[in-house]
């Protein structure tokens, strides 16, 4: 049996993702918005802040000559380099300087990505040494407990293609979809449940320790008011934050308030 207490304490750093999808919408404004969460980065203490704006923001996030905020994308294209007409690669990232990327967001799912999809970016960006931020979560929270079920296929399918030497550079977001966009967020009590169930599949999959080093954060409706109450009671390594993560004076309290804890 594995014993998860004392696994989030062990871990060093909460991390905080802001997935900034679509905003905002003029590079002023995103200088101005990156600016504002540098200034509160530098202060932080035990929580890794990282930024994930449009590609086309990406050159000029990472233009900082000094910065505590780490820079990631919203997603992918699953081959290094080709005839993928409008499509962004592991190695075009990894040679601008982004750490981390998201993929199988469960928007970029509802647009046709498929677990298969899914499981050869996160193939590729292991082996091009870029973290994948793998998103997962069940459409609906039925009475049977059938996403369980769901939740474990598509946690298996999306990891399909990973090597257990490369298993320790995953970061696995949470995000039930009916939890994302909404007024409220999934209760830390399940949230809780939820993240042991994703490190018992991960442990099935690549073994205990591997498991316990594996980051589960939670994403879904969080804002600075709820934040700390999900790390704390929902026990999860960090969040993956999107309306919250645009609003400047609202990130900047969500990232004081985590650090706090
Ligand atoms: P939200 O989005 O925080 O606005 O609910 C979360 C996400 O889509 O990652």
């Amino acid at each position: 049996m594995i014993n998860y207490k004392c696994y989030t304490v062990l871990m060093k750093h909460k991390i905080i993702i802001g997935n900034w999808k679509v905003n905002p919408i003029t590079l002023a404004e995103a200088r101005r918005l990156l600016r504002s969460i540098r200034r509160t980065a530098q202060d932080l203490k035990s929580t890794k802040v990282v930024i994930c704006p449009p590609f086309v923001y990406i050159p000029s996030a990472l233009s900082a000559r000094k910065s505590e905020v780490i820079v990631g994308s919203q997603d992918v294209y699953f081959e290094n380099q080709g005839s993928f007409t409008g499509e962004i690669s592991p190695l075009m990232l990894k040679d601008l300087g982004v750490e981390y990327v998201i993929v199988g967001h469960s928007e970029r799912r509802k647009m046709g990505e498929t677990d298969e999809d899914v499981a050869k970016k996160v193939r590729l960006l292991l082996e091009d040494n870029i973290k994948p931020v793998v998103c997962v979560g069940e459409a609906e929270h039925d009475q049977a407990g059938l996403y369980l079920d769901t939740l474990k296929n598509q946690i298996k399918n999306s990891l399909a293609k990973v090597q257990k030497k490369y298993a320790r550079n995953l970061i696995i977001a949470y995000e039930p979809i009916w939890a994302i966009g909404a007024k409220e967020s999934m209760d830390p009590k399940i949230i809780h449940e939820m993240s042991l169930f994703i490190k018992k599949v991960l442990s099935d999959m690549f073994g205990h320790d591997e498991a316990l080093s594996t980051p589960v954060l939670y994403g879904g409706s969080v804002n600075f008011r709820n934040a700390g109450d999900i790390i704390s009671r929902g026990e999860v390594d960090g969040l993956l934050v999107g309306r919250e993560s645009v609003n400047g004076p609202g990130f900047t309290e969500l990232l004081k308030a985590v650090d706090s804890i």
